[in-house]
């Protein structure tokens, strides 16, 4: 009988996560015996009177006693709601994640709401800077647009084109492991935070990348000398320290990158000193490490050829589907470094469908399109035909995102600002034009293309 109760009390905790496509976060907890909770649910205005200060109205309906409390994502105690509105000053400029807990007899429920504040108060509909409707943030309706960044690219023109056209960046290199922490004991946060501090000032979200690739090891930690459990102990305060240091500014991590062998679709093992040391599992082991610090931080798992390979997309959701068992992922992301002529679109659908079809957020999160996919090193320049072929495929990028359910939204980025400053032309050693600016911060047809299809 005490077995029987033991198990009941194990199934109860056993929980269906039915989500909601609502505005908010909202997750509904439904215990096995169909008592269906009280689902959380609030909206909020920015005040009339004060750019800084937010209303908070909890719309939470239900019948019976339940207990609503407020977390207003700046690392204080729970508030317990008052009759009316609650007004909330959010001073600093950043992202907050506001989120109501709703208590009663038989669980909780959460809903949350990420609110964005640069120095004119807080954004109206988190759209940030007084946006330029023809511009590509200003383009994108529930999504932010993104680039990547690095330290020594944070001014003159390059500053004046983020701001314009981008409400989300990503370190290019500068926030991975090699640069972070180049050796046992001893980190190098410097270029990391003068990005991060970028991002804040101007209520730029940044999307960390990446804590755990197998590419951007520093030597020491793939000649670790200690034991396996020496090892994970060692992750664990890399990821510890490096997730406490960005909480609050950091909206979104990569937590692991291109896990997935080519070919074999298995999880890469000779080129991996994570698989080597941490065994199978160590993706839901560095997930589990950053979760277990910052519960409000979203993370990513993140890969390439997610489209043009079928093998690989279904070993990437596969990893997907054992993360969301755990609760452990909030989003895919989808590097799609592509070409003008391939992958299909039907290819990319599938990318989000498989995605949304999970309930995750959907992160184009490296976009670039080759013109010169035949490397061609005769070719000096973009040809006009080239260059409307590419804004056609960046066109239907830009559709297949605009038409993902809200709920799943998260960001369109692309891997560069100017075609001069891409990774392909050292990648492939041959001339190409991959990105939406020219060499001149000029946009090119390709901008165009994504303003079309974002509208
Ligand atoms: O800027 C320094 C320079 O000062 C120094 O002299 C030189 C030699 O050490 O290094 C330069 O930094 C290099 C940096 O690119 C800028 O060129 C780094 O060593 C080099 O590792 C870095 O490569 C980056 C690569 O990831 C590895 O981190 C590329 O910029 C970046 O585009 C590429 O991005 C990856 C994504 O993270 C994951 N998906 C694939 C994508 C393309 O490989």
């Amino acid at each position: 009988m005490k077995n029987f109760r033991i198990y009941k009390l194990l199934v109860f905790l056993i929980i269906l996560v039915i989500s909601s496509c609502g505005s908010d976060d909202e997750v509904i907890y439904v215990s096995p015996s169909g008592t269906q909770l009280v689902q959380a649910s609030f909206t909020y205005s920015i005040s009339a009177t004060d750019p800084n200060v937010i209303l908070l109205n909890n719309t939470t309906q239900g019948s019976g006693e339940f207990k609503s409390e407020w977390n207003f994502g700046m690392g204080d105690e729970l508030v317990l709601d008052q009759p009316g509105l609650e007004e909330l000053r959010l001073n600093g400029a950043g992202s907050y994640t506001i989120k109501l807990y709703v208590t009663n007899a038989a669980g909780f429920t959460e809903a949350s709401e990420t609110v964005r504040v640069d120095e004119d108060g807080v954004c109206p509909s988190n759209i940030c800077g007084g946006i330029d409707p023809s511009s590509l943030k200003g383009a994108a309706v529930g999504f932010s647009v993104g680039t990547i960044v690095r330290d020594n690219r944070l001014t003159g023109m390059h500053d004046e084109v983020i701001r314009r056209d981008f409400n989300n960046i990503t370190s290019e290199y500068q926030m991975k492991m090699d640069v972070m922490y180049p050796s046992q004991g001893t980190y190098d946060f410097g270029p990391a935070d003068a990005i991060v501090d970028y991002g804040v000032a101007n209520g730029i979200d940044v999307h960390g990348h990446a804590l755990i690739w197998h590419n951007s090891t520093p030597d020491w930690v793939e000649n670790f000398a200690g034991t396996d459990a020496e090892f994970e102990d060692m992750i664990r305060d890399y990821i510890r320290t490096v997730l406490e240091r960005y909480k609050g500014k950091v909206r979104s991590w990569d937590v692991v990158n291109e896990a997935i062998a080519d070919g074999s679709n298995e999880l890469r093992f000779d080129d991996s000193v994570f698989r080597r040391r941490m065994g199978a599992d160590y993706i839901e082991k560095c997930f589990q490490m950053a979760r277990d610090v910052d519960p409000d931080v979203l993370l990513f798992y993140n890969d390439y050829n997610m489209a043009s390979d079928s093998g690989k997309r279904a070993a990437m959701f596969a990893i997907a589907d054992r993360l969301k068992a755990l609760n452990l992922i909030d989003g895919i992301g989808a590097q799609l470094h592509i070409s003008y002529n391939g992958p299909a679109r039907s290819e990319i659908q599938a990318v989000v469908d498989g995605t949304v079809s999970r309930n995750l957020l959907m992160h184009f999160a490296e976009l670039d399109i080759r013109t010169n996919p035949e490397e061609n090193s005769s070719v000096t320049a973009l040809s006009s035909e080239r260059a409307l072929l590419q804004k056609d495929k960046y066109k239907e990028l830009a559709e297949i995102y605009t038409d993902i359910p809200t709920a799943n939204k998260f960001a369109f980025t692309v891997w560069g600002l100017k075609d001069n400053e891409s990774w392909l032309l050292d990648f492939w050693g041959v001339p190409d034009f991959p990105l939406l600016f020219d060499s001149n911060f000029d946009p090119k047809p390709a901008y165009q293309g994504v303003i079309e299809g974002f509208q």
